[in-house]
């Protein structure tokens, strides 16, 4: 018992004379030496929207192998530094955030290394022109109107509504193309098929992925911010 009681406050007092030397200074000089690491990083500037380890935020998720082997590492890096629509802030010090460019290039080529292993990026690119809305009115009907309801909002569908104009306020383009390219497979979403009720078993074409997302683009209100 005693033996006990001497050697915890043996351990109190090395743990205070270890506080010695690391006085304030002697610290910001080591954290400055040792740049954060790339997960730190995310962990600090991305978790909150993009999930704490890359799933099941509010944003679509980082940890998405497919998805990081289809975006181009400059426009990921682009995205990052200078953020996209009306929710994704800029983050980057040259673009008015708060982040060393140099750490956001660090962090992006954390999340390839590691979240972006393996991955096989897809036919259609991840970015790409607006198609014809008109089109895409039939093309929505035909492949996503099941899980996500008739964008009249009358035949509701298994899954929430996109096409709600209040949704598509705070959705950019990218947003909604990423979102049909790459799904949300952590909430248990394939946007690209295989599709219900459909014969074939396909993922969509280039210009189909353009003119649903035209379809969608067009039903956003003219008011307010621009995402
Ligand atoms: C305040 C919340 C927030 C923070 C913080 C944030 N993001 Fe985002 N991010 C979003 C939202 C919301 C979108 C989708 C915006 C849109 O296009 O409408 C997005 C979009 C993106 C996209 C493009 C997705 C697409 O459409 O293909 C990438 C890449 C991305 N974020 C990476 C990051 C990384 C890496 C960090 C940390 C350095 C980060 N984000 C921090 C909310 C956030
Ligand atoms: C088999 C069902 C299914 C089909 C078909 C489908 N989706 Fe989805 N989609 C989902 C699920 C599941 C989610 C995750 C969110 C949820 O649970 O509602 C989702 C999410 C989305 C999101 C929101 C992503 C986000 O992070 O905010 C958009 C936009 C979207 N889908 C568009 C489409 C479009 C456009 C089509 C047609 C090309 C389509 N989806 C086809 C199941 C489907």
């Amino acid at each position: 018992m005693m033996r006990a009681a001497c050697l915890l406050a043996g351990v109190a007092l090395i743990a205070a004379c270890g506080e010695v030397p690391l006085n304030k200074a002697g610290r910001d000089d080591a954290a400055a030496a040792v740049p954060p690491t790339w997960s730190a990083l995310y962990a600090t500037h991305c978790a909150g929207c993009h999930g704490a380890d890359g799933t099941l935020g509010p944003a679509r998720p980082m940890r998405d192998a497919a998805y990081l082997a289809t975006v181009p590492r400059n426009r990921l890096i682009e995205v990052v530094a200078a953020g996209q629509g009306v929710l994704m802030p800029a983050l980057a010090q040259s673009k008015g955030g708060a982040v060393p460019d140099a750490d956001l290039v660090r962090l992006v080529d954390g999340m390839l290394a590691e979240w972006g292993k393996s991955g096989k990026a897809l036919a259609v690119a991840w970015s790409g022109p607006l198609g014809d809305a008109s089109r895409g009115a039939t093309t929505y009907a035909t492949f996503c109107q099941t899980c996500h309801g008739a964008a009249d909002g009358r035949t509701p569908g298994t899954r929430g509504s996109v096409s709600d104009p209040n949704y598509l306020r705070l959705v950019s383009d990218q947003a909604l193309r990423s979102a049909i390219l790459f799904g949300r497979a952590d909430l248990g979403g394939t946007c690209n098929g295989p599709y219900p009720g459909q014969a074939t078993n396909r993922a969509l074409r280039a210009d189909e992925v353009s003119d649903v997302v035209a379809f969608l683009a067009a039903r956003r209100p003219s008011i307010g911010r621009k995402p």
